[in-house]
């Protein structure tokens, strides 16, 4: 690999070991609680098949496009994200401000990371029921010695109401992220890579073999994959898309701070496209999973959040080796929830470190200390309704936790996008993005034009009908007479 100096001009750059280390380093970035957690409770939540189908469309025409054009900034710029846009911009003969588009990514970043981190604490809760189920059940027989279902679902009810212990939690997660991301891009977080993501497949694969064969796919297909144009209303569609950016961790400058450590022999466009496959693959495996256990054991699909960790639990206390299971499927989704904070941290670390010329340890533990006190927050406030927010629309009666993920995931990440794909596709000069995207003849001709109008104009209708829903069905009767 090329080795190019950094802020300084003087030590080298850090960067990925290879090819392959980027994509695992990327693809453990997209695949995480967004896909495991996030999916199936948005899909439920959505009506199902009218948000599966159009959150693939969401990643197709226009996920993959803008993450192409994240990595490319990145790669280009060999730096933290704002200063990447910044060093575009000055090649291209343009203003600098641009950089902002960056500097929200960043902001958005360090939100997401403090809610992210209240949900890896519970995972580590969930690690916790089932190492203990373990050693007091034992292998064989199902989990939780065959206890009632209500029992189980009370599991989580009974972590929401006790705020300290969520508190402890977020920290404990926080601070193994924290861990990874001081010691560097190579002997941290691409060692953290290189060793859970490929356990993570395994784990996913043995996993969603064993939920094939008990049952149920069907009716979860039936329910993932039935298309209802009615149901496709402007906040389902604002969701899907917001479930796509948060999913591929795009619009909060995530990709482009990774994008910065790739090497200049990578083909940037087969590698993105490598990354969509593989995160949109697991979010619909996952669902696939989910699914069938939650109409079986009787459960509403709308449950939200409660989904992922007060489902699969019923169903491993039906499961032969059910606490083994558990166990495995809890300590896979930590693997792959820290892969993905790791990302999270790293970007506004990045940024930090340059712009206030520190040491990587210690901007690590700064930007860290931050991220706790609003994620402690989020977590022992949760339930209450932000004042003053809560009477929003978009908001409408939602704690801090939620204000967190709706501003992110509906605001930030869409606006960020629109930014990207107009900065990529009107601002940078020609000859730069041709000579980085590694695209040619219709296939790069079809990229311009979605950076340049399919995604910045579908965004923004998409944006303006999931936030006034009303005002948006008023102008399509209008034009529908
Ligand atoms: N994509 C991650 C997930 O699905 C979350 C994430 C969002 C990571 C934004 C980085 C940036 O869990």
């Amino acid at each position: 690999m090329v080795v190019t100096t950094g802020s300084d001009g003087i030590t080298p750059r850090e960067g990925w070991s290879s090819r392959s280390a980027f994509i695992l380093a990327a693809v453990g970035s997209a695949v995480g609680l967004g896909n495991m957690w996030r999916f199936p409770a948005e899909a439920g939540e959505n009506g199902g098949g009218a948000f599966v189908l159009f959150y693939i469309l969401c990643v197709l025409l226009i996920g993959l496009p803008v993450l192409l054009s994240e990595v490319l900034i990145g790669r280009h710029g060999q730096s933290n994200a704002p200063e990447s846009v910044r060093r575009v911009a000055a090649e291209s003969g343009k203003s600098g401000r641009w950089a902002i588009l960056a500097d929200f990514g960043v902001l958005g970043a360090f939100l997401v990371l403090s809610f992210y981190c209240v949900v890896g604490g519970w995972v580590l809760y969930y690690i916790g029921i089932f190492a203990g189920d373990l050693v007091t059940t034992g292998l064989s027989g199902g989990a939780f010695q065959g206890r009632p279902p209500e029992e189980i679902e009370n599991l989580l009810p009974a972590l929401f109401d006790n705020g300290a212990l969520m508190v402890v939690l977020h920290i404990v997660f926080l601070a193994i992220t924290l861990f990874f991301v001081a010691r560097g891009i190579s002997s941290g977080i691409e060692w953290v890579a290189t060793w859970l993501m490929p356990t993570f497949f395994l784990l996913f694969l043995a996993i969603t073999i064993y939920g094939a064969t008990t049952g149920g796919f069907g009716e979860a297909m039936a329910y993932l994959f039935t298309f209802d144009f009615s149901r496709l209303t402007g906040p389902v569609m604002l969701a899907a898309v917001g479930q796509a950016f948060f999913s591929l961790s795009l619009g909060v400058a995530g990709m482009m701070t990774y994008g910065a450590y790739v090497g200049r022999d990578v083909n940037l466009a087969s590698t993105s496209g490598i990354i969509a496959g593989a995160d949109t693959a697991v979010a619909l495996i996952a669902g696939l999973c989910i699914f069938p256990i939650v109409f079986a054991a009787g459960l509403e699909a709308s449950a939200g959040p409660g989904l992922m960790f007060q489902s699969l639990p019923i169903a491993f206390r039906d499961m032969p080796f059910g606490s083994l299971i558990g166990l495995l499927f809890f300590v896979m989704v930590f693997f792959a929830a820290l892969t993905s904070s790791v990302s999270l941290l790293e970007a506004p670390t990045a940024w930090f470190k340059d712009r206030a010329g520190l040491p990587r340890a210690v901007a690590t533990t700064i930007v860290a200390g931050s991220a706790l006190v609003l994620g402690a927050l989020a977590a022992w406030f949760w339930g209450t309704p932000v004042a003053g927010i809560a009477e929003l629309g978009l908001f409408e009666g939602q704690d801090l936790f939620n204000v967190l993920d709706t501003l992110t995931s509906k605001v930030l990440m869409p606006v960020g996008a629109i930014l990207t794909s107009l900065f990529v596709g009107w601002v940078a000069s020609r000859r730069l993005i041709d000579s980085e995207n590694g695209l040619s003849g219709g296939l790069h001709h079809f990229w311009l034009f979605l950076v340049r109008w399919f995604c910045p104009l579908m965004l923004a209708i998409i944006l303006l009908g999931g936030i006034f829903p009303e005002a948006t069905e008023a102008v399509f009767a209008i034009f529908g007479g």
